[in-house]
């Protein structure tokens, strides 16, 4: 199927609540085995950017993970900012996790500055996947080390629902909705790869690592 894409900013307050609380443990506990998996050695004791960090799961996740790392979240939507903020100072992270409200790629951080770059769940909002890639080369320094985890697009809108009915059947109405809709904006590896090509990333490995999780990482 092709691509459909969706919202870039997720704003709406209920839209941003259900997905503040939605229940994201195993995908994102994922997220924080595959990449210590993929870069064992690091010990972390830098400022790390997270892109597109929305409430902040993963951004506590690999906070507590890593307790020597310093992490910057940037979000376009205010009202995710807000929840961010909160639940950040409920698990007692605010002090390490510094938010900014920004819409790549205008985003108000030194150039070439951070030695890790990390992201969930950006790409598939971006109507053009360049505005992230570019944002690698500006805000990563040039030997940076970058993990990325995304969605990809079934290949019908058939296989879309059965992926929704099979992870997110418990999950309110407005989630499922949002979940489906992700799914159908999502790039498939192949475009993925293309796009790495393009950009001149193709440095990065690009692996399928479930039945809808792609990861792309390495150092740029
Ligand atoms: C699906 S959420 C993922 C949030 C978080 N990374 C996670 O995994 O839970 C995508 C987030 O990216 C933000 N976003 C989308 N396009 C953006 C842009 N151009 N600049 C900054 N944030 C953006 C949305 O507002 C939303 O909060």
């Amino acid at each position: 199927m092709q691509r459909i894409p969706e919202p870039e900013l997720m704003n709406e307050p209920a839209q941003v609540l259900a997905y503040a609380h939605a229940d994201f443990a195993i995908p994102h506990q994922y997220f924080i085995d595959l990449f210590r998996d993929r870069f064992p050695d690091l010990s972390v004791k830098c400022e790390v950017l997270d892109l597109g960090c929305g409430p902040g799961d993963i951004t506590r996740r690999f906070a507590t993970a890593y307790p020597h790392a310093v992490l910057h979240g940037v979000d376009g939507a205010p009202n995710m900012l807000a929840e961010a903020e909160r639940l950040n100072r409920q698990a007692q992270l605010a002090n390490r996790i510094h938010l900014i409200e920004g819409r790549l790629p205008q985003l108000d951080l030194p150039p070439q500055h951070y030695q890790l770059v990390i992201n969930n769940s950006l790409l598939h909002h971006l109507p053009d996947p360049f505005v992230l890639w570019d944002s690698l080369r500006r805000y990563a320094k040039p030997c940076a080390d970058i993990f990325i985890m995304d969605l990809m697009r079934p290949a019908s809108t058939v296989m879309a629902q059965q992926l929704v009915e099979k992870y997110a059947a418990g999950e309110p109405a407005i989630l499922q909705q949002d979940f489906y809709h992700s799914l159908c904006a999502a790039f498939t590896p192949e475009e993925l790869q293309v796009q790495l090509d393009e950009a001149a990333l193709s440095g990065l490995q690009l692996e399928v690592v479930s039945d809808r999780h792609i990861i792309i990482y390495g150092s740029l």
